[in-house]
Parts: C-alpha cells; sequence; structure tokens
C-alpha cells in the first residue's frame, strides 16, 4: 500500500507521507507554517497555536494534526493571520519583553514571528508581569521575564539530555517553569553544553559570557524574515 498522502494546501495539491503532521507536510513541499512551540527533534507540543490552519474549516493546530489524503487546508489568509497575530500580541503583553536590550534580538523567534506578520505593537494592555531572573548557574540563566512557556526547554530536557530538569508549576498567570531543585537552576545537574540551551525561541534561556558575541544586525532574522529557509525550497533563492 502506497504511504503518499495527497492533500491540498491553499488550493495547491501537495503529496506527504503517511503519519507526517500537516506542518511537517507543508513544509517539505516548502510551504511555512508559522510557528512557536514547534521545533524540529523535540516531541510535537501543540500549545501556541500559532500554527493554526482550517482542515476543512476547522481550526487545527498544523504541528499535531496528522496528513489526511483529500483534506483541505487553509493556512495563508487573512483571517489565520488575524488569528496568529492576536496569539503573538498577546505573547507580547503576558511578558515583559524589552527587544532593544534584548541579547536574543536578531536571533528571537518571537520577535521574527512579530515582523513577519507585521505587527508594530501589540492592541492589548501589557501587563508587566513580575518575574524573577535564575542567575544562579555558572554557565546558564533564566530570565522569566521573556519566557513564553512554549516547553521546548522542559520537552529538550526530558526527551534529549535524559534529565527532566524542568516543569511546569504553577497555574494561570501564575504559571512558570521551574526547576527540580529548591536552590534554583544552580541546584540541578544542568550542563551548559545540554540541548536544553540551545531550544529556547526567545531570549529567556542564555547562555553567560557570550553575550553579544554576533553583533546586532548580522544576526539570523536580521537577514531574512523567520521561514524563509523552508519557503527557499520552493523558490529556489538559497
Ligand atoms: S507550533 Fe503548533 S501549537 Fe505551537
Amino acid at each position: 500500500m502506497s504511504d503518499t498522502v495527497s492533500f491540498i494546501i491553499d488550493g495547491e495539491e501537495i503529496q506527504g507521507k503517511k503519519g507526517q503532521t500537516i506542518l511537517e507536510a507543508a513544509e517539505a513541499a516548502g510551504i511555512y507554517v508559522p510557528r512557536l512551540c514547534h521545533m524540529k527533534g523535540l516531541t510535537p507540543y501543540g500549545s501556541c497555536r500559532v500554527c493554526t490552519v482550517l482542515v476543512n474549516g476547522r481550526p487545527q493546530a498544523a504541528c499535531t494534526q496528522p496528513i489526511a489524503e483529500g483534506i483541505v487546508v487553509e493556512n495563508n489568509s487573512d483571517r489565520l493571520t488575524r488569528i496568529r497575530k492576536d496569539l503573538v500580541e498577546m505573547l507580547f503583553v503576558e511578558g515583559n519583553h524589552f527587544c532593544m536590550f534584548c541579547e536574543k534580538s536578531g536571533n528571537c523567534e518571537l520577535q521574527a514571528m512579530a515582523y513577519r506578520l507585521g505587527i508594530p505593537a501589540p492592541k492589548f494592555p501589557y501587563l508587566f508581569p513580575k518575574r524573577d531572573v535564575d542567575a544562579s548557574h555558572p554557565d546558564v540563566l533564566i530570565d522569566h521575564n521573556r519566557c513564553i512557556m512554549c516547553a521546548r526547554c522542559i520537552r529538550a530536557s526530558r526527551d534529549v539530555d535524559g534529565k527532566g530538569v524542568f516543569e511546569f508549576v504553577g497555574r494561570g498567570i501564575h504559571k512558570k517553569v521551574g526547576v527540580n531543585s529548591e536552590a534554583c537552576l544552580g541546584g540541578t545537574d544542568a550542563k551548559v553544553a545540554d540541548k536544553f540551551v540551545e531550544v529556547c525561541p526567545v531570549g529567556a534561556i542564555l547562555k553567560k559570557r557570550v553575550g553579544y558575541a554576533i553583533p546586532i544586525g548580522k544576526r539570523l532574522y536580521d537577514k531574512e524574515p523567520i521561514g524563509s529557509d523552508i519557503e527557499a525550497k520552493r523558490t529556489g533563492k538559497k
């Protein structure tokens, strides 16, 4: 039996492989589905909803929804851009994101997503939550002000590093990424070479003593919009 699955995305028929998610199949065909919590190599989590697409008219998370023969997917439309903008704007106002002072500026997926979606400033009121910075580890710091709760660090530490250093604690607006030590990150067995250090989409987890090694203006998303590498598969620009 064939493993190929045909479906329509934005009016175009594409082929994916059985078992792929919509996001994976679209990506293989050079179609970028915006995403924040998703990262290749980590278990899909489906929390940010920035990858929302319409499948036969119903909203679904493209990073967790498997492809199926004949489905009709809408990914690129004004309606979906509005939904994604609202989600990203909520992330901005829920935390304390001061891009101009952040070491991750230009490499930050949240910032790059705002640019890609055309968000000049959030329309919602800023909450200015009181959050702390955990600089107790000799080589890595966590700035909870910038955390968007994507759970990438949790998944990387648990599934790749095999340590389970992180987990969500608290509920609602008090929810945060906690560590498995009362003495903050410095009391855990986290190491700077661990995968969790590499996966944060924003500037919440940073290595110490290497800040600004790449100057602002010369960073990944200073050069091209987020998703360009995927779209280049179709346009052949890379
Ligand atoms: S990327 Fe799919 S829910 Fe976050």
